[in-house]
C-alpha cells in the first residue's frame, strides 16, 4: 500500500515538536495528503485503541491520547506503512533507534510522541475514522 496514518500525539504538541515532526516526515520522502489538528474525546479514544482494551495500560493510554490536541494526518509513499514505522521507531523510546522520531521526541514508552498504523488494512480504517473523502487529496 502507498498510504499510512499518523498522529502527532499530546506529549509531542505539549512540547513544542509539531513543527521538527513534520519536518522529519515529509524528509523522510511522505506526502502529506490529509492533516487536521483536533482532540479525541474518550469515545474516540476507546474505540481507536479497542484492540488494546484489555491490556493493563489501556486506562492511562485513553488519559494520556484525551488530555490535548494532536495532530492527524494520512501520508503517502511507496511501502507507507514500513517506512513510517521505521521512522518513527520502536514503542518504547529506550528502545528506538539513533534519529528515529521517537528516539528524538518521546519521552516514555506510553507517551511515545507519534502513532503509526501497522497494516494497510489499518492504516484504511484509522484513515477513514478521522477524514471524510473530501478531506483527502
Ligand atoms: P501506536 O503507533 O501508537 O499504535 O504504537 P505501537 O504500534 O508502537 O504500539 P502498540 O500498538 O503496541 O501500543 C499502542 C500505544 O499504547 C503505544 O504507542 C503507547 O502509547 C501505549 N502503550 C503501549 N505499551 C504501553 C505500556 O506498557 N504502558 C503504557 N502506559 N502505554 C503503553
Ligand atoms: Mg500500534
Amino acid at each position: 500500500g502507498n498510504r499510512t496514518f499518523t498522529m502527532i500525539k499530546p506529549d509531542a504538541v505539549e512540547n513544542g515538536h509539531i513543527g521538527a515532526i513534520l519536518e522529519k516526515i515529509t524528509g523522510a520522502g511522505f506526502n502529506i495528503v490529509a492533516m487536521k489538528y483536533t482532540q479525541l474525546s474518550r469515545r474516540d479514544a476507546q474505540e481507536f485503541y479497542a484492540i488494546h482494551k484489555e491490556r493493563p495500560f489501556f486506562g492511562e493510554l485513553v488519559e494520556f491520547m484525551t488530555r490535548g490536541p494532536i495532530v492527524a494526518a494520512i501520508l503517502e509513499k511507496d511501502n507507507a506503512v514500513d517506512d513510517f514505522r521505521a521512522l518513527i521507531g520502536a514503542t518504547n523510546p529506550a528502545e528506538a533507534a539513533e534519529g528515529t522520531i521517537r528516539k528524538l521526541f518521546a519521552t516514555s514508552i506510553g507517551e511515545n510522541a507519534v502513532h503509526g498504523s501497522d497494516s494497510d488494512e489499518n492504516a484504511g480504517i484509522e484513515g477513514a475514522f478521522h477524514f471524510s473523502g473530501r478531506e483527502v487529496f
